[in-house]
């Protein structure tokens, strides 16, 4: 045991825990996720291990993802980004949904599993089931050799480094950004031109830098962390592509604070979950620059109408004055590929420091497995 803890130890460095070394691996692990994955013009990803030519791809017609938990939520990050970028119709599936559901599938569906460990049961049960049924069947998995890895007819390696801490933090950043150049590889055998693929390109390889930044903000965050971690319910809150974020941002607040959240799409406040605000209710909510900036502003003005406090996570600069919420995250403002990735650092950070100031087994929250190999 004495040996245990001190490598435990050396392995942490100066963090107190795993999932708090893992937030702040992100740069390094987003950086090896894509590392020698774009081609020599760089206008597009490339993966040496899908195992499919052009013509196969050509060939899709719909995509199914099946996955759980935190990864999960990378997969409906990955409808919007495939979708948006490479216009072809993804649908997305719980795994062990998926398994017994006898879903009719059509004969041009490629199907994909994601898993961190590649070892979830139900997702390896879900990957027996379409294949099964005659279908291609490729994964994107961070578990080298796993059972997950053996059995897809191809796939992607995440090499995010070995995640320990129980909730998923690097995996499933690492997740997205594949995912997003998954949706810029097939977009560039449609109708995405060279130019729109070089600024993804670009953008991609900014994004360790610019995942830097925002964990410079850590200190402050803590702050805001240490200010609200007595609150028993919160809401978390997005539109379109950050919707998946605000549940994953949820997802890690109950995970690890075993405080109540909820993740709702912003535009479906008012058919429920705004029955939940008051003063003992606070929200986060997802404001990046965009479209729908205008929409989430008058979310928080409701919101705060009702006494409910907001945390916002915003990109969007001047066109956010200082006094729209009571407390203000900043991220940068980048391409739409990258920005599901930068608004979910802020949201680890604010699950964690919550989580230590309730004196919470932050690496081992109760009930929770890592890797969940039963039914
Ligand atoms: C467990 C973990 C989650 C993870 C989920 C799926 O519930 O606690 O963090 O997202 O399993 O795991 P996988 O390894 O398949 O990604």
């Amino acid at each position: 045991n004495q040996i245990d803890w001190k490598i435990e130890q050396a392995e942490l460095g100066h963090f107190t825990h795993y999932m708090e070394k893992e937030i702040f691996e992100q740069p390094t692990a987003l950086e090896n996720s894509m590392r020698g994955r774009f081609s020599d013009d760089d206008s597009t990803a490339k993966f040496g291990g899908l195992n499919l030519d052009p013509v196969q791809w050509r060939q899709i017609d719909r995509i199914l993802f099946c996955a759980c938990g935190t990864t999960w939520h990378a997969c409906l990050t990955a409808e919007y980004l495939i979708e948006k970028y490479a216009r072809i119709p993804v649908e997305v599936e719980y795994a062990s949904e998926f398994r017994y559901r006898n879903a009719p599938l059509d004969k041009n569906t490629l199907v994909f599993v994601i898993s961190q460990s590649g070892e979830t049961l139900d997702t390896l049960e879900a990957l027996r089931e379409a294949k099964r049924k005659g279908y291609i069947v490729l994964g994107i998995t961070n578990g080298v050799g796993s059972s997950i890895a053996r059995e897809t007819d191809g796939g992607i390696y995440q090499h995010a480094g070995p995640e320990i801490g129980v909730a998923s933090t690097k995996a499933f950043t690492s997740q997205i950004l594949l995912s997003g150049m998954l949706a810029l590889h097939l977009g560039r055998m449609r109708d995405l031109s060279f130019g729109d693929g070089r600024e993804m390109v670009a953008a991609f390889r900014s994004l360790p830098g610019l995942v830097s930044t925002v964990l410079d903000q850590a200190d402050k965050i803590k702050e805001i962390a240490e200010k609200y971690a007595d609150f028993s319910d919160f809401l978390f809150l997005g539109r379109q592509s950050m919707f998946p974020i605000a549940l994953e941002g949820a997802l890690k607040l109950k995970e690890i604070s075993y405080i109540h959240a909820e993740g709702y799409p912003a535009g479906e406040m008012k058919h429920g979950p705004i029955a939940l605000i008051s003063e003992e209710c606070p929200s986060v909510i997802l404001s990046p620059h965009g479209d729908t900036l205008k929409k989430v502003i008058s979310n928080i003005q409701e919101t705060r109408a009702r006494k409910g406090s907001v945390i916002a996570i915003t990109s969007a600069g001047k066109d956010f004055p200082q006094d729209t919420a009571d407390e203000i995250i900043h991220i940068p403002q980048a391409h739409d590929c990258i920005m599901p990735i930068l608004a979910t650092i802020p949201l680890q950070l604010l699950a964690y420091y919550i989580a230590v100031k309730r004196g919470c087994d932050v690496d081992k929250p109760r009930n929770l497995a890592k890797s969940v190999t039963v039914e």
